[in-house]
């Protein structure tokens, strides 16, 4: 009997060692890029895990800005069951941190040179207590007009670069039977063209407002008058716009059923993947205002047990960072890497404004996190300025009323 037993446990430790000689890169990938730009992207990413040797398991969840992703996370988590990967960025990855839950790749950033690739300020956000435990894929900017020429000229209305422009053009586009602006009205779209809208009032009040949180501000008469605006815009959008997705809506200004949408550059992947092209089938533009509202995509790493998938983490991130998978992800994606030594040759004349105008607004200092993708703040304040958002915008209350709203739920999730 003995001698069974140390048979099999001698069986065991090689089958033990054998696999651990063997572990092959797994990772369980959780992110929210499901339209045909976003999956195009992604799967650049899978193709090349597979290519390296790992096993991808993908843990999509339908829902453009990632709100639905998001409290799935939160219950995998709690339930002690964390996905490898999750698509999380700016100020929620120190959040996740602080629970406690997020793993270090300061070894793969630090043979890979991440410090000397990224942007300061992008690799601060990266880090954990000094350690990287997120990788940074790209430099999204939110504050564009996507626009149809061919809608445009139909109507005789031009690009416009102020609020009021944007209404007497979008006022022109109605009276001829045009939809001005195509929107989905999930809270996370709303809250983009507001940001945009906040941003048209000067980079300065987007930062005392967005950044700073600034009470004086949030309760100004400038606010009053963004208010005043996204009224306005409400009246720009179709009867159909409740809880249509965000690609829905670009579509719409492909077809030319709509003339303008406001939306991050996730929306040309959408155009690219249609095999439209700028300057021709459609157009960008940055919204009223000067400044960028920056929102760089990133993956965090959680503490999971396995050394297959530890090492899956390790050669996710240091896939992404690559410079080959940059460029060709961000082809794909409609942003532009994040790594500043990538050539942008290969890209088109969008993501070249993008490019220079970042750098322009990074001298000028305009520019500014996204508060409706989560880089300006934490979750509970941007969530609670995103209900005072949606809540106006669904209803006839007053800018004076949303105002106080806005100053009473950003005090209260402090
Ligand atoms: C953003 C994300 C983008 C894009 C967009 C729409 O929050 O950063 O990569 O996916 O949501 O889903």
């Amino acid at each position: 009997m003995r001698r069974i037993l140390t048979g099999l446990s001698v069986a065991a430790a090689i089958a033990f060692s054998a696999s651990v000689v063997q572990a092959e890169p797994k990772a369980e990938v959780m992110h929210w890029w499901t339209s045909g730009g976003e999956a195009a992207a992604v799967k650049v990413l899978k193709d090349e895990f597979a290519a390296n040797g790992g096993t991808w398991t993908d843990m999509a969840v339908a829902g453009g800005g990632g709100d639905a992703a998001k409290t799935t996370l939160k219950a995998r988590v709690l339930a002690g069951n964390p996905p490898t990967a999750f698509q999380m960025k700016g100020p929620s990855i120190q959040e996740w941190f602080e629970e406690g839950v997020l793993a270090d790749i300061d070894d793969v950033a630090k043979a890979n040179g991440w410090d000397k690739a990224l942007p300061p300020m992008i690799a601060a956000q990266m880090k954990c207590d000094g350690k990287y435990c997120a990788a940074p894929v790209n430099i999204h900017r939110v504050n564009w007009i996507w626009a149809n020429p061919a809608v445009m000229k139909k109507a005789g209305v031009s690009m416009p670069t102020t609020w009021d422009e944007f209404n007497a053009a979008a006022d022109k586009l109605k009276a001829a039977g045009i939809t001005p602006l195509a929107h989905g009205g999930q809270s996370w779209q709303d809250a983009t063209v507001f940001e945009t809208v906040v941003l048209g009032f000067g980079a300065d009040f987007y930062k005392k407002a967005l950044v700073d949180l600034d009470e004086k501000a949030l309760t100004s008469d400038t606010m009053i008058k963004v208010f005043d605006q996204m009224r306005k815009m409400r009246g720009y959008v179709d009867a159909n716009f409740s809880g249509r997705d965000w690609n829905l809506a670009t579509a719409m200004v492909m077809k030319g059923e709509a003339a303008f949408q406001i939306m991050g550059d996730w929306a040309k992947g959408e155009f690219t993947a249609a095999g439209k092209k700028p300057d021709v089938d459609y157009l960008c533009a940055p919204t009223p205002g000067s400044g960028y509202l920056y929102n760089v995509d990133s993956f965090a790493m959680f503490k999971v047990k396995g050394e297959d998938k530890v090492k899956g983490q390790k050669l996710l991130a240091k896939l992404i960072m690559g410079p080959k998978f940059q460029e060709v992800f961000n082809l794909n994606k409609g942003s532009i890497p994040v790594r500043t030594d990538v050539s942008l040759a290969k890209f088109d004349a969008c993501a070249l404004k993008s490019n220079a105008d970042l750098k322009a607004a990074d001298k000028a200092g305009t520019l500014l996190p996204s508060y409706a993708h989560g880089m300006a703040m934490r979750g509970a304040i941007s969530g609670a300025i995103t209900d005072v958002v949606t809540k106006h915008f669904n209803s006839d209350m007053s800018s004076a009323d949303a105002v106080k709203q806005l100053a009473a739920a950003v005090k209260n999730a402090m």
